[in-house]
């Protein structure tokens, strides 16, 4: 069994290039997402084959990331890797 990469913030940027990076190495990837609906590259990807899986996580909700990783754990067994890569930048004059 290949082993499984835990990836926040998938829907775009960072998250989604690593979630493409680690799938084509041959990893599982749970590829996390506020909204995997609404993420279609995401999408796009998960539907290449089974590598990469969609969750729904809210990083900034207990519950959120309680349910998902208990979640991942009932049916993955274990988590190898986690890239804690969501949130958000902020440009701006102070
Ligand atoms: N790009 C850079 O130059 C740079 C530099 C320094 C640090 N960073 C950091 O690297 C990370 C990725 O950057 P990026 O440029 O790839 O940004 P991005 O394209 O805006 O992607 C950010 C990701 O975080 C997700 N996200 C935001 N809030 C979330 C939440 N509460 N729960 C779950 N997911 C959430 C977004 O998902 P949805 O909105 O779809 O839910 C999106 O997938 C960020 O943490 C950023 O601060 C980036």
């Amino acid at each position: 069994m290949s082993s499984v990469a835990v990836i926040t913030g998938a829907s775009s940027g960072i998250g989604l290039a690593t979630t493409r990076a680690l799938a084509a190495a041959g990893w599982t990837v749970v590829a996390t997402a506020r909204r995997p609906a609404a993420a279609h590259a995401l999408r796009e990807l998960a539907a290449e084959g089974p590598g990469v899986q969609l969750k729904s996580l809210d990083v900034t909700s207990d519950e959120s990331v309680q349910e998902c990783i208990g979640s991942i754990l009932a049916e993955l067994g274990n988590i190898d890797l986690l890239v804690n890569n969501a949130g958000a930048g902020h440009r701006g004059t102070l």
